[in-house]
């Protein structure tokens, strides 16, 4: 793994967690801010890796051995700990003045972050604004711990003990390669169907928890296919993105990604589109059109047929505003998929095109309805469910 130690009194500490990874057999290729060589040396942190430590964007020598991208791909894991407040401020900005903000910005790989500073920085609504654009991306946080701090105010902001760090890291790792060497097909976002030249069918669909989950399934190590319709959103680190914008091109593309050993269809696919959309732009002055809809193709119940192609496993969603749970069952076994999830996107719920999430799962033979998550949480909750339903077990891996 990259371990970022970044500037803050905290930074003695990274020194720690380095001599515990090492114990627990992770190797460790260290980076220093110039604010954290102003706390820990150079020489401390090579000695304690056992590796080479980077510190200058601008190094030539560094940089012919192991270019700076490379440096941020060729890795499982990057910690940043401590991080500060400035830290944080950079990556949440998109910033890339030193090295460590520009490996924080060239991985492709999952980040976990452990922050640490006075309580009112933390506090700040800045930093929080930060932190929640950081968790937003799929950031995972260990900490901070609350109590005295080195400037004798008491609060939330201290570095959480090297120990809870050295957890967090091992959990990622146990967890990490959970789906290494199988594929997954995910469908996100909405559909768009052409009305003529200019005009779209769409819906409200962000693409947030499709996106999430997607995520979610790389971070076990599995190879992600991500089918997606017109969102605004960036691509998630290491998944294959497809992007399309109607209903036949999805299905087109979902088809041509199989084999996988299991899909999520989580996108919300337009139920109609124009039987022949019109090739240039509709003039107002000829009156409302009339729109001859016909349905469109149902990707979900074409893909779950049984044949040689169809997924292991296959995960539908089912997006109700009345009498969620009766129809959830009765869309699983309309569509033939194995699970469904469910959620009620009635407006006041927030849900559709919003942060959080509150689902139901239908599986063969269980009904569970989950607490009110963020949709990364319920990426990572389903993702873990997966890779058990898959018989990946952290007993099992290969
Ligand atoms: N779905 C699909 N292709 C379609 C419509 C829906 O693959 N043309 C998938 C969605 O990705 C989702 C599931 O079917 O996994 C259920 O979508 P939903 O919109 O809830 O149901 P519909 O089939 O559209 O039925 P209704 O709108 O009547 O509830």
């Amino acid at each position: 793994m990259l371990l970022i130690v970044s500037g803050g009194i905290a930074a003695y500490k990274a020194l720690e967690l380095v001599r515990l990874l090492r114990r627990a057999n992770i190797a460790v290729t260290a980076v220093l801010t110039a604010a954290g060589a102003r706390f820990v040396t150079p020489l401390s942190l090579q000695a304690l890796t056992e590796n080479r430590v980077y510190t200058d964007l601008w190094s030539l020598t560094d940089e012919s051995e192991m270019g700076h991208i490379q440096l941020s791909r060729a890795t499982d894991l990057v910690v940043v700990a401590p991080a500060s407040a400035d830290i944080m401020a950079a990556h949440a900005a998109g910033l890339a003045h030193d090295l460590a903000t520009t490996l924080l910005l060239a991985t492709d790989k999952p980040v976990l972050v452990a922050p640490a500073m006075n309580v009112r920085m933390w506090q700040h609504p800045a930093t929080a604004a930060n932190v929640a654009t950081l968790a937003t991306r799929g950031v995972r946080f260990v900490g901070p711990d609350e109590g005295e701090m080195a400037c004798h105010e008491h609060g939330p902001g201290r570095l959480a003990e090297p120990a809870a760090i050295l957890a967090a890291i091992e959990t990622f790792f146990a967890r990490s390669l959970l789906l290494a060497g199988r594929h997954v097909l995910v469908t996100a976002g909405p559909t768009q169907e052409p009305i003529d030249a200019v005009r779209v069918i769409a819906n409200r669909s962000s693409g947030r928890q499709g996106y999430a989950i997607a995520a979610a399934l790389a971070e076990l190590g599995a190879r992600v296919t991500l089918v997606s319709g017109p969102v605004f959103l960036p691509d998630p680190p290491g998944v294959v993105v497809q992007h399309v914008e109607t209903a036949a091109q999805m299905l087109a593309a979902c088809a041509h990604a199989l084999p996988a050993d299991a899909a999520v269809f989580a996108a919300a696919v337009a139920d109609w589109r124009m039987a022949a959309p019109l090739p240039a732009k509709l003039k107002k002055s000829a009156g409302p059109p009339a729109l001859d809809l016909v349905p469109t193709v149902d990707i979900l119940a074409t893909l779950c047929r049984p044949g040689p192609n169809r997924p292991g496993l296959t995960i539908g969603f089912a997006a109700e505003t009345d009498d969620v749970v009766g129809r959830a069952r009765a869309k699983r076994l309309a569509k033939g998929c194995d699970w469904l999830v469910a959620n009620d996107v009635r407006p006041e719920t927030g849900i559709m095109g919003g942060a959080r999430n509150q689902i139901h799962l239908f599986t063969q033979d269980t009904e569970e309805h989950w607490p009110d998550l963020h949709k990364q949480e319920v990426a990572r909750r389903l993702a873990q469910r997966i890779a058990a339903a898959l018989g990946m077990t952290p007993g099992s891996r290969a």
